[in-house]
């Protein structure tokens, strides 16, 4: 912790802190600071010290490293602590699942900069290589039913968009019901999971699991996914500064659930205007098959009305859709 402390306070130095400062400030040794400085150095933290001025950290646009140290610089105090930031797990959802059972509270995140097992809906798996992409999990406790789960998810896509706009300056689309696109390829997949209560039926919780194709070359995805994914770099050409953009998705969230249920009006016109499913020819999957349909529109309940071939019309609430463009 020290060492991410250390970082947080040279971040937001422009000019020379002295080692003398930083110790008092944190309450920690001399040494402690040293120690620190030298372990990010190993990291590849360019950080310049001079006798009697102390220590600079000189900007390096190529380091983006997710870790707490760099998400200080964007969330406060109170809110790190509600956070674990892994280098590598299995998976951020099935992390954030046992924390869940061990009383994590509301508004846990657990984040890492690779999944080993990164998990997709329908059993699909989420590729998520080391060190450019963002793997998130939050941990939400609302008092609903299961049924209106599927709604957060929609507000979580809405959510997600917004930080993206913030911090990069483009926009993604929605395919119903929560996968981002940008230029129609995919960038964001969302998997939320909920626990239920045998009794009441009640939602114990929910963990929503966002993960971002963020500064991921196009040479980077397996063939099988080639035409259908990509990253924000690779549609924009600019690098994302993942710490900034992992907390901006955080504070959406954190909005989000204090906004919930009541502002559903505003994040329901948002997910029309964003969406990019309805008025296509799609097909509506179901198990091994699917079926002809076309996406008529965005109910109330984020549900999609579509109109099958036959001239049915039906309303689905879960499940996947494929359009032409996009899977
Ligand atoms: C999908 O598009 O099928 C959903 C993908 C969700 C991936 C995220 S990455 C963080 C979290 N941990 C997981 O194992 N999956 C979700």
């Amino acid at each position: 912790m020290t060492r991410d402390k250390v970082l947080a306070i040279l971040k937001q130095n422009n000019d020379y802190v002295s080692g003398e400062k930083i110790s008092a400030g944190l309450g920690v040794s001399r040494m402690a600071v040293s120690q620190a400085v030298k372990s990010l150095r190993n990291d590849g933290y360019n950080i310049i010290s001079v006798t009697n001025k102390g220590y600079l950290l000189q900007e390096n646009p190529q380091i983006d490293k997710l870790t707490i140290g760099e998400l200080m610089t964007y969330l406060p105090e109170e809110r790190i602590e509600q956070i674990l930031c892994l280098d590598t797990i299995d998976s951020t959802n099935t992390k954030l699942r046992e924390l869940a059972f061990d009383n994590a509270p509301t508004g846990y995140v657990v984040i890492a900069n690779q999944q080993t097992n990164g998990r997709g809906r329908r059993g699909r798996s989420f590729v998520s290589p080391k060190d450019t992409g963002i793997y998130m999990s939050i941990l939400l406790r609302p008092d609903c039913l299961p049924h209106e789960c599927p709604t957060i998810t929609a507000w979580t896509a809405v959510s997600v968009c917004n930080a993206i706009e913030k911090v990069t300056g483009i926009s993604p689309s929605i395919k119903w019901v929560n996968d981002l696109l940008i230029n129609n390829k995919k960038i964001c997949g969302i998997l939320s999971e909920l626990s239920v209560e045998s009794e009441g039926g009640h939602v114990q919780h929910i963990i929503v699991g966002i993960g971002i194709n963020t500064n991921e070359e196009s040479e980077d995805f397996p063939d099988e996914i080639k035409n259908i994914a990509t990253s924000i770099y690779a549609e924009t050409g600019k690098k994302t500064t993942r710490a900034q953009l992992a907390a901006e998705i955080i504070n959406e969230l954190d909005a989000m659930m204090k906004d919930w249920p009541h502002e559903r009006d505003r994040y329901l016109k948002q997910y029309r205007k964003l969406n990019i499913t309805t008025g296509k020819d799609i097909k509506v999957i179901s198990g091994n098959s699917g079926k002809n349909a076309k996406a008529l529109e965005i109910n109330k309940d984020f549900s999609l009305k579509v109109m099958y071939e036959d001239g049915t019309i039906a309303d689905i609430s879960s499940g996947e859709v494929s359009t032409k463009l996009s899977t």
